[in-house]
């Protein structure tokens, strides 16, 4: 659609901003608290958190703060929460089975949500490498990444999320071939209404470093992660990836790192239309953080105007560590 304009004076723009009931009624996008996914890390232990440096605001939880918290997001009106875990380096080896396994800390934490919060809708990380020895997300085989077997074992951490309750898993590994091997192991194991937000444009990002030390990855990854997530300089490859997914049985999928890849947002809802989220992630929530601690920006119009972006770009909702902070501001 080419934009009409009339020639001066016919068309003053500026009428439209002349007043709040005018700009509000001229407003395109919107953000509400329905578009916010809210991740959250947990940690062993009872009654317990402790900060993430790099994260200021950002904690790590015990299971039951996890559910506690998990409450409160639920009575904000915030209709998901994505759960990641902080493991001890005694459950990290090189055969990730801690990943599998119905007792680990996100399966813990799935089951005290449900108990609690009911309505809140649970989502995962399907990914190993919180339970590899050496932080990848992949199983390694002389130096390699390797794809086909990680994929069994994805399956088998996705079903044992599925079973603990989980509603919306999200694989963030970028290994191929994955969305469809858990799709169908769903199936097959009368999970039909499981959905699953794939990490479909995931980029080998520098930005998720503060993450890395909230879940404790950082000193654990050796090298890096090029050989499976995306190249930033690569935008009709995401693309490629969306329709992959899809075509696997994806019911929703995401860009990820979200502010620098919002033209990859608007491309990917452009083309098909689908669900599609962003995550706003660690570094660029660290980025605001610092700046607003030094007293550079007003931290409440930064958060909500790089929140607003998302929609803007074509976004359904942004997995975001503001979420709390966003959903209580909006309800003043
Ligand atoms: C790991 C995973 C990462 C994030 C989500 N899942 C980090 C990585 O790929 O190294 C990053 C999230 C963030 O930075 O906020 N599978």
């Amino acid at each position: 659609m080419t934009p009409t304009v009339p020639p001066f004076p016919a068309a003053r723009l500026r009428r439209m901003r002349k007043s709040p009931a005018l700009r509000a009624m001229m407003r395109e996008n919107t953000l509400t608290v329905d578009d916010l996914i809210w991740p959250v890390f947990v940690m062993a232990g009872q009654d317990d958190e402790t900060p993430v440096a790099s994260m200021p605001g950002v904690v790590r939880r015990t299971v039951d703060r996890v559910a506690k918290a998990a409450k409160e997001a639920q009575d904000l009106g915030i209709p998901a929460i994505c759960i990641f875990p902080y493991t001890g380096m005694e459950s990290r080896t090189e055969d990730c089975a801690e990943a599998w396994s119905p007792d680990n800390l996100t399966n813990q934490a799935i089951r005290a949500i449900k108990d609690v919060a009911p309505e809140i809708a649970v989502m995962t990380d399907i990914a190993l490498d919180p339970y590899n020895i050496n932080g990848h997300d992949g199983f390694v085989e002389d130096g390699i990444i390797v794809n086909d077997r990680t994929v069994e074992a994805l399956v088998k951490m996705a079903l044992a999320q599925a079973e603990a309750g989980a509603d919306i898993l999200g694989p963030s590994d970028m290994m191929d071939g994955r969305i469809g091997a858990i799709r169908t192991a769903l199936e097959a194991d009368g999970h039909r209404d499981v959905t699953i937000l794939s990490y479909t444009a995931k980029y080998a990002s520098a930005f998720y470093g503060p993450f890395r030390d909230a879940v404790g990855a950082a000193s654990a990854l050796k090298g890096d992660k090029n050989t499976y997530q995306m190249n930033p300089g690569n935008s009709d490859e995401a693309l490629r990836l969306v329709q992959r997914d899809l075509n696997e049985g994806a019911d929703m999928v995401m860009v990820k790192p979200g502010m620098p890849y919002l033209d990859i947002c608007r491309r990917v809802k452009d083309q098909f239309g689908v669900p599609t989220f962003a995550y706003q992630v660690s570094g660029e929530y660290a980025m605001i953080q610092a700046a607003v601690a030094n007293g550079w920006l007003d931290g409440d119009k930064v958060m909500m105007e790089a929140l607003l972006g998302f929609k803007r770009a074509g976004c359904d909702g942004v997995l975001t560590y503001f979420a709390p902070a966003a959903a209580r501001l909006m309800q003043e």
